[in-house]
């Protein structure tokens, strides 16, 4: 994810892009830059690391009368952190801005270079800017030189382009990653990736769609679909609290995270799913050298999502794999042997607990990795290597989109280790990488279905407790269930595996007691209804998660049929947070930031 913001008009630019970017910078911080063209001339800063670093950078920088301009923060997909990669990116006389992969930058450079075209960065974007002048070359029309260049590009992107030659436009174009344009009374436009970054600016947006480009000048904006034909726009209405702006309509900022699942997961994934392969380019190939075993450590949901994969990394990359609570390992004086690779998953990256036994393994010598949302975080910046996992400022104190993504990750890189070790075939390995592709879809929520758990979850507002329960990687995610609802609504619900109910819980069953099932059609599938037949058998009211309806269940609720067990585990996750989401605002409680909870735990 990267952030991008654009302006035109006679207000001070340096200061709407900059306080622009700064609404944007959770999509990304290792680098920003900006470019006014202002009297005919362009004026570029860039800098490495946070806004704060372009900030001072640009601080006797004035512009005055009539502006263009772009910025852009950066977290980057080609290339270190340099000033070099950071946008914009240079032409002869254009600057551009984007967010995204350009997937067929590599043969666009090539031609490029054959026609004695320098490169200076090693990113993919610096190959629109060239290809844009190319253009320009043999077509008269600036606008029709972009359109051409917009063409030619393969993969995501939202772009904003400047040039001299039209110094009173920017050239704008979005495929698969978010723009919007905005405007106000007196003819400013605004251009940007989430309208946090225009609230107080602009009064009006448009959203683009994909495959939309235009050109925009004072009072002037024009966009045109794929096929050329321009199009009427209608503007909504920008809301002018930010807070509530921030959660774009919903009611929480719990619900909006559930909601983006489905948009943060391709960014978890850009770039990182090839055709035959997982790529992680954080990771260099001599990585795994030595290891043998995985041991993950964690806190809360980042547990749940280690236990999941925990399973995934035995049976696909066959390796010894195990998981311990933070808390636990730190003065259990375990046995840390140099063959182990130590991982530590986070959405903070700086959970005390987490972070010491990443000092303490460390400390004995073995290679670590960080899976963390967050760049520069205490984690990040002690293990050996990090993937990040991209999922955006999580604001919720329950935690929902950082669990998705952490579990894509250790997916993804279980696959990834399978690959390198051997131990998948390729066909498989194939039939994987199609799923992933799959998650988005998954993860959409639909109406229907955040309709029915809403409805369902008055009758989930008393008994003496629930028990959540599943097999498998079923049982991490019953797990999570239960934190979700015990965290937001005060209830107290457990996580279980299905087949140990019998050996102790299943004395508690009565119609006040709620068991949530989670029953996958593609993984134990009859053991699992055996477990729930056995709990129905003692009155305990059911409530089956399932693409197929049981009798032994008091109520259901069904999601999608899927060709495979983890496409059923992401729909299962989602119905599970919403269905704590919809019990704690039928209970009236702070669903955002419930009681005695912090996002992020500091302490030991
Ligand atoms: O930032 P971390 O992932 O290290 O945080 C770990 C736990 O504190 C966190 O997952 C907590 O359990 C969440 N509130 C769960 O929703």
């Amino acid at each position: 994810m990267c952030g991008i913001v654009g302006y035109i008009g006679n207000k001070d630019a340096k200061e709407i892009l900059i306080e622009g970017l700064r609404e944007l910078e959770y999509r990304g911080y290792d680098s920003a830059g900006l470019a006014i063209l202002n009297s005919g001339e362009f004026n570029i800063y860039k800098a490495v690391g946070k806004l704060k670093n372009l900030e001072e950078k640009t601080k006797d920088f004035t512009t005055s009368g009539f502006s263009v301009g772009i910025a852009h923060t950066r977290w980057a997909t080609h290339g270190k952190p340099t000033e070099l990669n950071a946008h914009p990116h240079l032409g002869e006389e254009s600057y551009v801005v984007h967010n995204g992969i350009i997937e067929n930058y590599i043969e666009l450079k090539k031609e490029l270079e054959k026609k004695g075209v320098g490169f200076l960065s090693q990113t993919d974007t610096e190959v629109i800017v060239h290809r844009f002048e190319d253009n320009k070359k043999t077509i008269a029309d600036n606008f029709k030189a972009f359109e051409t260049t917009i063409n030619e590009l393969d993969g995501a992107y939202a772009i904003l382009l400047v040039t001299k030659s039209s110094d009173d436009k920017i050239f704008f174009a979005k495929k698969g990653s978010p723009l919007l344009v905005g405007k106000d009374s007196n003819g400013n436009v605004y251009f940007a990736s989430s309208d946090t970054a225009v609230i107080g600016k602009a009064e009006e947006v448009y959203y683009l769609e994909d495959d939309e480009y235009g050109y925009a000048g004072k009072n002037d904006i024009a966009v045109f679909d794929k096929s050329g034909n321009k199009k009427s726009l209608t503007f909504k209405r920008l809301s002018t609290n930010k807070l509530s702006a921030q959660k774009e309509g919903y009611r929480f900022f719990m619900e909006k995270e559930i909601y983006e699942q489905s948009e943060v997961i391709a960014d978890t994934m850009l770039g990182r799913l090839k055709d035959e392969e997982v790529f992680f380019e954080e990771i260099d190939d001599s990585f795994f050298d030595g290891i043998d075993e995985i041991k993950f450590c964690a806190c809360g949901t980042s547990y749940h999502a280690a236990l999941s994969c925990a399973y995934l990394f035995e049976r696909v990359a066959k390796i010894k794999t195990s998981v311990e609570i933070a808390s636990e390992l730190r003065y259990k004086e375990p046995l840390l042997t140099k063959n182990t690779l130590f991982v530590v998953i986070s959405q903070s990256g700086e959970t005390a607990d987490t972070l010491e036994t990443l000092k303490m393994a460390k400390k004995a010598g073995l290679k670590t990795l960080a899976v963390c949302n967050v760049d520069n975080s205490s984690m990040v910046r002690t293990a050996d290597t990090t993937i990040l996992t991209r999922a955006g400022i999580e604001k919720g104190v329950a935690s929902t989109k950082a669990f998705a993504t952490q579990v894509c990750v250790l997916w993804m890189l279980s696959l990834f280790m399978a690959g390198k070790k051997g131990t998948i075939s390729k066909e498989s390995l194939k039939e994987q990488l199609h799923l992933l592709r799959e998650l988005p879809k998954v993860l959409k929520v639909k109406q229907k279905l955040h309709d029915r758990i809403k409805k369902l979850s008055k009758r989930y507002l008393h008994g003496h407790g629930f028990f959540f329960i599943g097999r498998d990687v079923f049982y991490p995610l019953a797990l999570e269930g239960a934190l979700k609802l015990k965290e937001i609504s005060y209830l107290h619900a457990e996580g279980y595996p299905s087949g140990e109910m019998k050996h102790g819980p299943i004395a508690l069953a009565d119609p006040e007691l709620f068991t949530i099932a989670l029953l996958p059609q593609n993984l134990l599938y009859e053991k699992t209804k055996s477990n729930i037949e056995e709990l129905s058998a003692r009155d305990s009211t059911i409530c089956i998660i399932s693409s197929k309806n049981e009798e032994i269940a008091d109520d259901f609720i069904k999601i999608d049929e899927h060709s495979h067990y983890m496409l059923e585990f992401f729909e299962m996750m989602v119905v599970l947070q919403l269905l704590s989401l919809e019990i704690s605002v039928r209970l009236g409680n702070d669903v955002d930031m419930p009681r005695n909870l912090a996002k992020s735990v500091t302490v030991e």
